[in-house]
């Protein structure tokens, strides 16, 4: 068996108290397994309680879906990596798409956020992927080279980046229950490698996938070695559900 990671985004939902008893149902209903690591993206004020809970599972990691790139100072709204941290972050999401679509967030802003990350020690997964105007006229890998290439420029250092995970989550596979064809969606990551290695990026960069991954499909996707694992938002949002989904790959 090949290491997974299994990461769910919970996106807007869950408050401290759902997600406290979220957490105590999923320990009731999983173990640990070799191999096998669990993500968990919880909105940023439910992060302490889910890291409390899950506090005795080394296979569980927590983390922010957001970060600042600055620590502290006049950011209104934003979310200090100090902050999450000191809560029990030890990874963030960056660049999710809603975040560059919906928030206007920008790819040298993200790019800002995994240098800010990786220098508080937190693990940045970097969300990159097209939109369905950009699939439909070709331009897959120009929208992905796009938002890597400011990590690149700015991520220079072998260890740091080896610290860095990529997403690939087709925009338009997203909550609209069209995953990617596990075929397409081990090209695209292929492609991510095969880019960031020509860049000298140190080792096998790992890289999940994300967009409508359910218990119907997920199967399939990790049968493609290219798939390190799957970023779910949806299928995650019950204990009961995403017990089911991690407990698929063995
Ligand atoms: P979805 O979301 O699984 O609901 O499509 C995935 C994500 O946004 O990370």
């Amino acid at each position: 068996m090949r290491p997974l990671i299994y990461a769910a985004n919970w996106k807007l939902h869950h408050g401290p108290s759902a997600a406290r008893e979220y957490a105590a149902r999923f320990l009731e209903l999983t173990r640990p397994v070799p191999d096998r690591e669990l993500w968990f993206f919880p909105p940023a004020v439910s992060i302490a309680s889910v890291a409390d809970v899950f506090r005795c599972r080394p296979d569980i990691w927590v983390g922010a879906q957001n970060v600042c790139w600055e620590l502290k100072g006049a950011f209104t709204g934003e979310l200090s990596l100090a902050h999450a941290v000191e809560v029990g972050a030890t990874l963030t999401l960056v660049g999710h798409s809603e975040r560059r679509q919906v928030f206007g967030e920008t790819d040298e802003q993200s790019a800002r956020k995994v240098k800010a990350a990786l220098a508080s020690d937190v693990t940045p997964l970097l969300c990159v992927g097209e939109t369905l105007a950009e699939r439909e006229w070709g331009r897959t890998e120009e929208a992905v080279r796009r938002q890597l290439d400011p990590v690149v420029a700015l991520v220079t250092d072998a260890g740091e980046r080896a610290r860095v995970l990529i997403a690939y989550e087709p925009v338009w596979a997203i909550g609209t229950g069209r995953n990617a064809a596990p075929h397409d969606a081990a090209d695209a990551h292929r492609f991510i490698r095969a880019y960031l290695a020509e860049r000298g990026w140190p080792g096998r960069v790992r890289v999940l996938y994300g967009g409508s991954v359910n218990a119907a499909n997920t199967l399939a996707l990790l049968a493609e070695p290219e798939l390190d694992g799957v970023l779910v938002g949806g299928a995650s949002l019950t204990a009961e559900g995403w017990a089911e989904i991690v407990g698929l790959g063995g």
